[in-house]
């Protein structure tokens, strides 16, 4: 816990974003917040000293600024920092590490009921916290978030933030997404009841075992149901989120709006961490080639969900190249907050930059990797 509270008090609102360094650059507070008793509890879980973080408020009609406590110059506000990618959501380092940690105690064998809610339940607000904190048009770049190799404690968190991420940006309420995010966590606790040497198997299921597989979401719903005061949608989400729009999906086969809209965000959410992350058996896809995958697949999807679901991840991470139509590779250099495909790119080669929300005539053709590369003949 930090010393948030000497510092700012319930009611001031915030004349300019305020951030922090360290551990790493991330937006605490938006200009124009309201800071709250619930704000402040998730400010204290960051691990920052507020004698050091330049900030101003108004409180109680008067300007509060911290300037003073602070020995080194002050950055300007409105100057660049050399934020990584001030796009992206920024989780804390014990907000990573200590959802994992939830995670895995959900999947314990003698776990109770009330533990599954408790836990679940604290955790989803974490995770919406810090979603809320990061303002309405950051995405979620899910590779930041993954701090272990443990897949499936990994994927419960990963698959809680995409959901109430996506959630968030669908116009939800904070208790819907809230509900996600606790459905997302848990979607998989069926799991527990599949054999490790099935549920682990690196190769494909034969028919038999896929059959065993399936059964995880029925598994899940009949834990979850052992639980009074938990909402039936959070229970829905995780029974139904591998039915498919298209009628294609199990345990039940439903088609629309038979199922439930939080599953409908969960199999979108599930299928890009799922394809994304590095298994003992794969490497993790790139998030441009799980989203190639995944437009293939649209049948399967809500297209409205899918659709904003592409405006709440990095398709194309800071760092990372990507070739244009024009046929140059580029470096991606920093997000446009609400424009995932068309991030400021570099061609290191010229030194020349383009901003693509500029620039009409050129967009991403695709990641630099010899698959495209082959396709565009720039090999030869
Ligand atoms: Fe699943």
């Amino acid at each position: 816990m930090n010393n948030v509270r000497e510092y700012l008090k319930d009611g001031d609102i915030v004349q300019d974003d305020i951030t922090t360094n360290r551990p790493r650059t991330t937006l605490l507070l938006r200009k124009g917040t309201t800071v709250t008793e619930h704000l402040l509890s998730s400010l204290e879980k960051f691990e920052c000293d507020f004698k050091e973080i330049n900030f101003v408020v108004s409180r109680n009609g008067e300007i509060v600024s911290n300037s003073s406590n602070i020995t080194e110059a002050p950055a300007e506000p409105h100057v660049k920092t050399e934020q990584k990618d001030p796009a992206a959501v920024s989780f804390s380092e014990s907000l990573k590490n200590d959802a994992v940690k939830a995670a895995r105690q959900l999947f314990a064998e003698n776990v109770t009921m009330q533990e599954i809610r408790n836990t679940s339940e604290e955790l989803s607000h974490d995770i919406t916290d810090t979603l809320l904190l990061a303002g309405a048009n950051a995405n979620v770049c899910i590779q930041d978030l993954r701090v272990t190799d443990e897949y499936t404690y990994q994927h419960s968190v990963d698959v809680g933030v995409l959901a109430a991420q996506l959630a968030r940006r669908l116009g939800w309420g904070e208790k819907k997404v809230n509900m996600a995010a606790q459905s997302g966590i848990l979607h998989d606790i069926g799991k527990k009841r599949v054999p490790l040497e099935i549920l682990n198997k690196p190769g494909k299921l034969t028919d038999e075992e896929f059959a065993v597989m399936k059964l995880h979401p029925v598994y899940a719903y009949k834990e979850l149901s052992g639980i009074r005061d938990m909402d039936n949608e959070i229970k829905l989400g995780a029974f139904e989120h591998h039915e498919k729009i298209n009628g294609k999906g199990y345990p039940r086969g439903l088609y629309g709006d038979q199922i439930s809209e939080i599953a409908q965000i969960l199999a979108i959410a599930d299928v890009y961490d799922a394809l994304t992350s590095k298994r003992p058996y794969k490497d993790g896809m790139s998030s441009a080639r799980a989203v190639g995958i995944m437009t293939e697949m649209m049948g399967g999807f809500n297209q409205r969900f899918f659709a904003t679901f592409l405006n709440c991840i990095t398709i194309y991470p800071v760092g990372s190249h990507v070739i244009c139509t024009d046929g140059f590779s580029y470096r991606v250099e920093k997000h446009v907050p609400g424009h995932p495909t068309k991030p400021l790119l570099l061609n290191e080669f010229t030194g020349r930059r383009i901003d693509l929300l500029e620039r009409r005539d050129i967009s991403i053709f695709g990641e630099d990797c010899e698959e495209i590369r082959n396709k565009l003949n720039l090999n030869k």
